[in-house]
């Protein structure tokens, strides 16, 4: 390990660790909720298919660009981004984008929490009813037994309509997230992730086996991998492309923030790569989990938002083991976001200790009450404010909730638009020689990236800003 010189003074112990933490900003309800409803609602194959080439094409050289910023500069996102333009010699007011990231992540914190709130709900009820079927001598016994179709759908109704309830599972999901950050980088972040990692790949690959062998994979595989390509139409493409950004934690400067606690000196080439694969064989497996018992029930792939949540629990019931299976399907989820979540807090978290000189502490506590704040308006979207639009006069959030208002601006707007300054900035302004030095990239897979990075991103994410924000151009 090198000296370091962070405005924190915190770094990673060992690559391993970095590694660990990036997977699993990026892995988290993004993988397990929004890639399975997303591929189940485009019609699965085309969709899953243009979302790996998004993925490889795309993504990937945006991961090595955020990380490389970061590890050349040290410190939060906006300095890190500005110390990079100043080396490169062009101005300082690139460090803009990394500002739009650290407002996006505060912003995504706020709604992220409120679904991983969802989950933590659901991890009560799948435990209670583990505790009944344990104490009727039955722990492998189907879940929620004895309640019908409507009573175990309708609970995410009955949540939604219950501010209370909703508050709690945010502040508690909340909370802990701050609890992390506010410990630090090492023994915070770092320590959250290589205890909760381990523990999410292990259950990951033991339910997937499991679906594998109750479920129904043949027509899972069949739906997932056979593509129709005349399901891939511009919206749906738009949203692959958009998944993906979302799905590897792209355009909210939160790798440039973990690349800054980068210590060695090794390359970040294969390190990417790692994020990127990882990142997308979590997405592909659990949808090879979600699916089979989906399909084993006879539901609809189609279901939209509440698969995970309303359709899974019913599909438990009739499963062998459901209700420990179940159990620990929401307990993965919530391991999943936790990961994320504290990743999201960390970039705005950093940004305060780097340019407003605050003690982590206070920072990790200014942003992450200050996102809790938001949230609370995202969950009361759902039941007193239902008729609030707060972009009501942009037709494309006209419709839409609070949270799905932050969700789709956020998505549809900021996280374009920060990897659109990404690719531009690293693509064609920062000096070649210090990207080479800095990553371990030389030869052609130099060439490829900057390829990628100085044309293919650009254009392709312009498409996406573009016909996000004006779906009316696809007709
Ligand atoms: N990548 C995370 C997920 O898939 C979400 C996220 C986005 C996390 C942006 C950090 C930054 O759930």
């Amino acid at each position: 390990m090198v000296a370091q010189s962070t405005a924190t003074g915190e770094g990673w112990s060992s690559r391993s660790a970095f590694i660990l933490a990036a997977i699993g900003a990026a892995v988290g309800l993004g993988n397990i909720w929004r890639f399975p409803t997303l591929a189940g609602e485009s019609g699965g194959g085309a969709f899953v298919i243009f979302y790996i080439a998004c993925v490889f094409l795309l993504g990937l050289p945006l991961v090595l660009s955020e990380i490389f910023i970061g590890k050349a500069g040290q410190t939060d996102a906006v300095g890190s981004i500005r110390k990079v333009a100043q080396d490169s010699n062009v101005s300082e007011g690139w460090g803009i984008f990394g500002g739009i990231g650290a407002i996006a992540a505060f912003l995504i914190l706020s709604f992220y929490s409120v679904v991983a709130g969802w989950v933590l709900y659901y991890v009560g009820v799948f435990g209670m009813d583990l505790i009944q079927a344990i104490g009727a001598g039955d722990p492998f016994r189907g879940a929620l037994m004895g309640e019908s179709q409507e009573m175990i759908q309708g609970r995410m109704g009955d949540l939604f309509a219950n501010p209370g309830l909703l508050l709690a599972m945010h502040l508690a999901f909340m909370g802990l997230t701050l609890f992390i950050v506010a410990r630090g980088v090492h023994s915070g972040i770092e320590k959250a992730a290589t205890i909760l990692m381990p523990m999410f790949f292990v259950l990951l690959v033991g339910i997937t086996i499991y679906g594998a062998v109750v479920g129904d994979l043949t027509d899972t595989l069949a739906f997932l991998f056979t593509p129709d390509w005349s399901k891939l139409t511009p919206t749906v493409m738009n949203a692959a492309l958009g998944q993906a950004l979302f799905s590897l934690s792209l355009g909210v400067a939160g790798l440039i923030t973990y690349g800054s606690y980068i210590k060695g000196s090794e390359g970040l080439g294969g390190t990417s790569a790692m994020i990127a694969v990882a990142d997308t064989g979590v997405a592909l497996l659990a949808g090879m989990m979600i699916f089979p018992v989906v399909f084993a029930v006879g539901l609809d792939p189609a279901a939209g938002p509440t698969l995970v949540f309303q359709s899974l629990p019913f599909a438990f019931q009739s499963m062998p083991a459901g209700s420990l299976i179940g159990f620990l399907f929401f307990v993965l989820i919530l391991v999943a976001a936790v990961t994320s979540s504290i990743s999201l807090l960390e970039v705005p978290t950093a940004w305060g200790i780097g340019e407003l000189g605050w003690k982590r502490s206070m920072s990790a506590t200014v942003f992450g009450v200050g996102a809790f704040v938001v949230g609370i308006a995202c969950l009361l979207g759902y039941n007193v404010w239902s008729d609030v639009r707060i972009l009501s006069f942009w037709p494309l959030f006209a419709e839409t909730d609070i949270l799905d208002t932050i969700d789709g601006f956020t998505g549809k707007v900021m996280l374009p638009l920060g990897a659109l300054l990404t690719s531009l900035f690293v693509g064609w302004r920062v000096d070649r020689r210090m990207v080479q030095k800095v990553t371990g990239l030389s030869g052609g897979w130099f060439a490829l990236w900057r390829f990628l990075i100085a044309w293919l991103c650009p254009i392709a994410v312009t498409i996406i800003l573009v016909t996000g924000l004006f779906p009316s151009i696809l007709g």
